[in-house]
């Protein structure tokens, strides 16, 4: 079993550049939020101790660059992975067209043992901008058919950010 003292579970948040991949773990780690926009290079990663199922979990929340020239990580960041997040931005349709390539992507570089098992938790970020491009039932009915969760989440005000991390923690979980 996952412990605080034995391997911590591993997160990876996936999605275009700009939909606030490192937004949303800054305020799930730290609970800030800063407006100014630094493209993540290569990757990056924070962890955090949760009590999950009355146990304590070391949660390792890695942080992937949405930018193109910046994906060549591939395998090595993607391997032993137990949950990935992918991320889109509900302002931004090409962000949510673009999720579909992303999972596709992680299912072949993390070659997981059971690719139709490996949990998926997609989040539409930014909800609190107006301008939304994806409405929830579009994000619902793609979850419904790749057996993903899916969670409303604005990493400026904070809405939906502890649910949702939560659940993707307790899906990694599962994984162990
Ligand atoms: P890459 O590192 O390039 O992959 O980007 P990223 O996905 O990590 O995005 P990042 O967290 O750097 O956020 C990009 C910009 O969007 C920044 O200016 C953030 O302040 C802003 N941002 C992120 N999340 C939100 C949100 O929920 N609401 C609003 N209004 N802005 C956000």
């Amino acid at each position: 079993m996952a412990s605080a003292g034995s391997s911590p579970l591993k997160i990876l948040l996936v999605g275009s550049a700009g939909v606030g991949k490192s937004s949303l773990m800054s305020r799930f780690v730290h609970n800030r939020f800063c407006s100014r926009y630094r493209a993540t290079i290569g990757a990056d990663f924070f962890t955090k101790v949760m009590e999950l199922e009355g146990q304590r979990v070391t949660v390792q929340l890695w942080d992937t660059a949405g930018a193109e020239r910046f994906q060549s990580l591939g395998m090595a960041l993607y391997r032993g992975s137990h949950c990935c997040v992918l991320v889109f931005d509900v302002t931004v349709a090409t962000s949510f067209q673009a999720v579909a390539a992303q999972r596709a992507e992680f299912l072949m570089q993390a070659d997981p043992p059971s690719p139709k098992q490996f949990p998926f938790v997609l989040l539409g970020n930014k909800t609190d901008l107006p301008g939304r491009q994806v409405s929830p039932r579009e994000a619902e009915e793609w979850c419904a058919q790749t057996q993903a969760q899916y969670f409303e989440t604005s990493a400026k005000d904070g809405t939906g950010v502890a649910l949702a991390f939560h659940s993707a923690s307790q899906a990694a979980l599962r994984q162990v």
